[in-house]
Order: structure tokens, then sequence, then C-alpha cells
């Protein structure tokens, strides 16, 4: 079943015209991965799907679940399930660790909004112990306050957090890997492979083709906010497309 459909979507940010008619689909259970250098609009396109503005939608559709999504305000949308890791690890850096991940603790702004779910709602879908196991690095730091982790464990934390959101159906990471040391990146990239193991869907960002043809079944190139190619991970190994990508 398709979980997440874009058709012909284009975004602008005031008079400046960034996605093009974007369309693209993701599957129940795939990981696909958006591929494209700095500024091909990879973020825009995270933003036009989760209903963050800027941008605006002007045109085209976003549907999830089987919805029509294109209009909804970006706290419905993570209520229907969709979680985002954003660019930049936005944490609650004067928090520690465990706090970052006690929603019970995060007493205020959006996060407050996002987690809260109406009385029956769904309950994490994974626990904190679970992201432990998953993270053992951020168990070693519970205590320690998130602003004085190293990059790549503020990344863990911030998929970490996005974790504990209930009923998670959809997972958009948006450059996971950037600016980390390959050592990291192997350890990143290892706990979302155990991540897509367990069955959740997820669209991987990525200028680092390498890192996400790894944990891809498909992926689509975006140049200048228009799907330059779409293809199988093997496909898209074997075509040459260097002039859209960093290799
Ligand atoms: N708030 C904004 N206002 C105006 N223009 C913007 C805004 N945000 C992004 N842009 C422009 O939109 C284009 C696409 O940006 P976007 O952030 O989507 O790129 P990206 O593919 O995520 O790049 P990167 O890999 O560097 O994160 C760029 O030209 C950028 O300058
Ligand atoms: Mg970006």
């Amino acid at each position: 079943m398709t979980l997440l459909e874009l058709d012909g979507v284009h975004a602008y940010y005031g008079a400046s015209h960034i996605l093009r008619g974007v369309s693209m689909a993701i599957d129940e259970g795939e990981v696909v991965s958006l591929l494209g250098r700095n500024g091909a609009g990879k973020t825009t396109t995270v933003r036009s799907i989760v209903g963050v503005e800027p941008p605006e939608v002007r045109s085209g559709s976003v549907r999830f679940d089987g919805a029509d999504v294109t209009e909804w305000p970006a706290d419905d949308i993570v209520r229907a399930g969709v979680g985002v890791v954003p660019e930049g690890r936005r944490l609650f850096t004067e928090l520690t660790v465990e706090e970052n991940l006690e929603m019970s603790n995060i007493a205020r702004g959006r996060w407050n909004t996002i987690y809260r779910r109406a009385p029956g709602g769904g309950s994490p879908t994974m626990t904190v112990n679970e992201l432990y196991d998953l993270f053992p690095r951020l168990e070693e730091r519970r205590d320690q306050r998130s602003g004085t982790l190293s990059g790549g464990e503020q990344q863990m934390l911030s998929i970490a957090r996005t974790l504990r959101l209930p009923d998670l159906q959809l997972l958009l990471l948006d450059e996971p890997t950037e600016g980390l040391a390959p050592q990291i990146i192997q350890s990143v990239s290892e706990s979302i492979r155990e991540i897509t193991g367990q069955g959740l869907t997820v669209l991987l960002i990525e200028q680092n083709v390498r890192e996400a043809l790894k944990l891809a079944d498909r992926g689509y190139v975006l140049d200048q906010g228009e799907i330059v190619y779409e293809g199988t991970v093997g496909e898209l190994e074997r075509e040459d497309l260097d002039q859209y990508l960093v290799v």
C-alpha cells in the first residue's frame, strides 16, 4: 500500500519557485532515499510534506495514509504518524539526554503540542529503554545536558526523540549523517538500519550517496526542484548521476 504520495507539488518561498512539480511515492515498509546536492530542494520537500510553512504549496497534493494532507497543519500530520528528524538536530540543549526523551518533562513549546494525544491515543512508538538499547551511547550519557553532546550523539538523540512519538508510521530523516565523522556515520547508519528492520517506513534525505544506498530500497534524485531520476538502488548505482550528487 502507498503510504506517502506527492503529486505534482509546486512550493514557493514568496515569489521564489522552488519545487517544480515534485511527484514521488513511498510504499509501506519501504526505505526511500531522496538525493540531491545543496539547495536542490530536499528540506523544502520535507517541509512541504509536513505542512511547516514556509514554503507554501501552491499546487499539487500530498497524500498520507489515504488522506489528502496538503492543507493539514504540521501538528495534525505528526499526530497522524509522521515523525521528522530535522536538519541541524534541534534539541532542548539545556535539558539532559533523558529529559529530552521523557515527554513528560517537556513542558513547553511546540513539542508539547506535538506529543500530546487525545485521551485514549497511542503510546510512544519506542520506550526510553528500547531507545537506550538502540543507542547505548545515549544511556551512558543520560544525565548529560544535550547541548554538550558531540555532533554524532546529538544526531542519535534527535532520532531517538522522534521515535518517542506515538504511533509513528513514517520517519523523515533530513541528512542524518551530515557533518559526522565516518565512524559515527557508521554507528548512526546501523541504528537507522535497526529502525527500518522494525518495519517503519523511512524517507532518508542524503547528499552522501553511498550512505543512502546502503540503507535504501529505492531512490529519487532531486535537482533544482525537479525529480530528475528515480530507480532502485541497483539502478542508481549503475547510472551516472555525478552531476546531480555529491559522490
Ligand atoms: N525560508 C526560505 N526563504 C527563501 N528561500 C529559501 C528558504 N529556505 C530555503 N530556500 C531556498 O530554497 C532552495 C532549496 O533549499 P532547501 O533547503 O530545500 O535545499 P536542500 O536540498 O535541503 O539543501 P541542503 O542539502 O543544503 O540542505 C535554496 O535555493 C534555498 O536558498
Ligand atoms: Mg536541506
